[in-house]
């Protein structure tokens, strides 16, 4: 699919490997809107966005785990841009506790953030794209969909459950013109879990390197559809 002139939601963009798609995306003469939970975050990143550039960003408040917001956002998107053509699914929040200790609250926010927020989108985004002929649905998932770790039982539920359901919904919506991919990043360099964003972190991926690969699956012809891929950085420090 070729993005130019196609219209995109990419929900968490305020910030990280949501905003460098945003990028990427509004570099390749899409219209994009991003959405975030916070004024100040959704202003700022519109304004960096649409820095020098013809203004193909906008901004939405709206909070992934809230399906009326989410509701209220596809319908005003669509309404303003006449259609939706690309969904990525990257909001995420990760906290870390062992289970013992993680609060029941916490435990919610991510299950809501990650997954229920993501079925919520593509409740939403189905109808639309089937009106436009097709579309493309992007998770953000993690290679924490497939390897446990202590202390992120939450987030590997998440992503584990996220796997299951993206690969169940590229089989539901495959004859109507809809991909669906799932990318599974390891390390990158943003501000996830509390991390600060570092120089000393530069064998990390950057969040540039997740947007291109949302470029290059976009750049597949209609017949293929790589629906699973993993990246993780070439050269971590040795353990
Ligand atoms: N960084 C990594 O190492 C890494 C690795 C593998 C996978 N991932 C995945 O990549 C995705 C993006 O991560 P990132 O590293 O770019 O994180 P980040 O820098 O913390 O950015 C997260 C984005 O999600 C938004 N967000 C969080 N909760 C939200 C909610 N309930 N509703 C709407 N937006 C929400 C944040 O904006 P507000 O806070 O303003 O809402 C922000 O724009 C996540 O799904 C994460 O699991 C990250």
């Amino acid at each position: 699919m070729n993005p130019e002139s196609k219209v995109a939601i990419v929900t968490g963009g305020t910030r990280g490997i949501g905003r460098a798609i945003a990028k990427a995306l509004a570099d390749a003469g899409a219209m994009v809107a991003i959405t975030g939970r916070h004024e100040s975050g959704v202003s700022a990143a519109v304004s960096q966005l649409n820095e020098g550039s013809s203004g193909s960003v906008a901004g939405y408040l709206c909070d992934v785990r809230n399906y009326n917001h989410v509701k209220g956002l596809f319908e005003e998107v669509a309404g303003r841009f006449g259609g939706i053509d690309i969904l990525v699914n990257n909001a995420g929040i990760g906290l870390f506790e062992p289970v013992e200790t993680m609060s029941p609250e916490d435990f919610r926010a991510v299950i809501e953030t990650n997954l229920a927020g993501v079925f919520y989108c593509c409740h939403a985004a189905i109808p639309l794209m089937k009106q436009r002929g097709g579309g493309y649905i992007f998770n953000i998932s993690s290679l924490a969909g497939t390897n446990a770790h202590p202390r992120m039982a939450a987030y590997n539920a998440s992503k584990f459950g996220l796997n299951g359901f993206s690969e169940a919904l590229m089989q539901e919506v495959r004859q109507d013109n809809i991909k669906v991919s799932y990318i599974m990043p390891g390390s990158v360099n943003t501000e996830f879990g509390g991390d600060e964003p570092s120089d000393e972190k530069s064998w990390q991926l950057q969040p540039s390197d997740i947007a291109r690969v949302i470029l290059d699956l976009l750049a597949m012809p209609d017949r293929a559809l790589p629906s699973r891929v993993e990246i993780r950085p070439s050269k971590p420090p040795k353990k």
